[in-house]
């Protein structure tokens, strides 16, 4: 049995699909069991990080966990959910992190950093994987798109290796069921270096309609984000971010995604392709 986290999400709901089809028996935890109805033959757990019991019971019986959490919250989650693994005898841990969590200014690698400490030192047969940004991301332009109108870029000429989740979820359940995976870090992206107005003109192409860019420049983008119903505590996060990406500090492509499944990363249009309906 093995313990999937963040099971709602992006990530999670396609592993739970991809070790449900190879009939691998899975446990989603949730804070809300309801959001997972329509999952038959899914084994459906509440759970909340900052419950212990709640982590304690989801882990019992468990051979291995997947471990992803998000927000300001996520180092408390990360660490709970490792104390919880430890204690019911789970024999492997798969954490999701980010492929920043390394550059010491930025606070989303502060958020998990200590989750891969842990992770490391949590004695059992651990893996980390580090994606670049999700491609889909890109469905928060599905409204500015449908209206017509510009979608934002933030990070001007800064590239980027989106990763599609298909694949970050495929080396996910290669790491939780397959062997040689453990004590190792895998830094997972995509086939290709885009920036937005690049993946506007793919998006454009799979659409057959012109999708148009407009350059946010720092000094406005803090409005910006704040003017479109951006959370304030997300905003600073984001700006970072940005700036990051911009200054080419994500500008990296690797090889794990195709060592780990044996195939090439899917690439931004792949994506596209399959998410066309969501863009009108
Ligand atoms: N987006 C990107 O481009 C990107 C790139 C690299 C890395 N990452 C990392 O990926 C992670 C986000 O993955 P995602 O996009 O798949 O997540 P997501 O779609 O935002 O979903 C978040 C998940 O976390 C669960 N969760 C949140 N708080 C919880 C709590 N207190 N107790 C139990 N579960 C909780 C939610 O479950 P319920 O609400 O059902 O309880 C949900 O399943 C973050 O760690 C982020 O740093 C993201």
């Amino acid at each position: 049995m093995i313990l999937i986290t963040g099971a709602t999400g992006t990530i999670g709901r396609e592993l739970v699909r991809h070790l449900a089809a190879e009939g691998v028996p899975v446990r989603a935890l949730t804070r809300d069991p309801a959001r997972l109805a329509d999952r038959p033959g899914v084994q459906v757990v509440p759970g909340d990080f900052a419950d212990p019991g709640s982590l304690a019971r989801a882990a019992d019986g468990v051979s291995a966990v997947f471990l992803l959490s998000t927000g300001p919250g996520l180092p408390a989650h990360d660490e709970a959910m490792v104390r919880a693994a430890v204690g019911a005898g789970v024999r492997r841990l798969v954490k999701l992190s980010t492929m920043v969590t390394d550059e010491p200014a930025l606070r989303l690698a502060a958020w998990h950093r200590p989750g891969e400490a842990a992770v490391r030192e949590s004695g059992l047969d651990w893996t980390v994987l580090r994606p670049s940004t999700f491609a889909s991301n890109a469905l928060q332009w599905a409204g500015p798109i449908r209206a017509g109108r510009p979608v934002a870029n933030l990070s001007g000429t800064g590239t980027q290796g989106f990763v599609d989740p298909v694949d970050v979820a495929a080396v996910a359940a290669a790491a939780l069921t397959g062997g040689g995976h453990g004590g190792r870090t895998y830094t997972l992206t995509g086939p290709d270096l885009l920036t937005v107005p690049d993946q506007a003109a793919v998006l454009a192409g799979v659409l057959g309609r012109p999708v148009r860019t407009e350059d946010v420049p720092p000094e406005r983008a803090r409005e910006y984000l704040l003017g479109g119903g951006t959370p304030p505590e997300w905003v600073d996060l984001i700006l970072e971010g940005s700036g990051y990406v911009a200054a080419g500090g994500v500008a990296v492509l690797t090889d794990d995604v195709a060592t780990v499944l044996g195939r090439p990363p899917r690439s931004f249009r792949e994506w596209a392709e399959r998410h066309r309906s969501a863009f009108g």
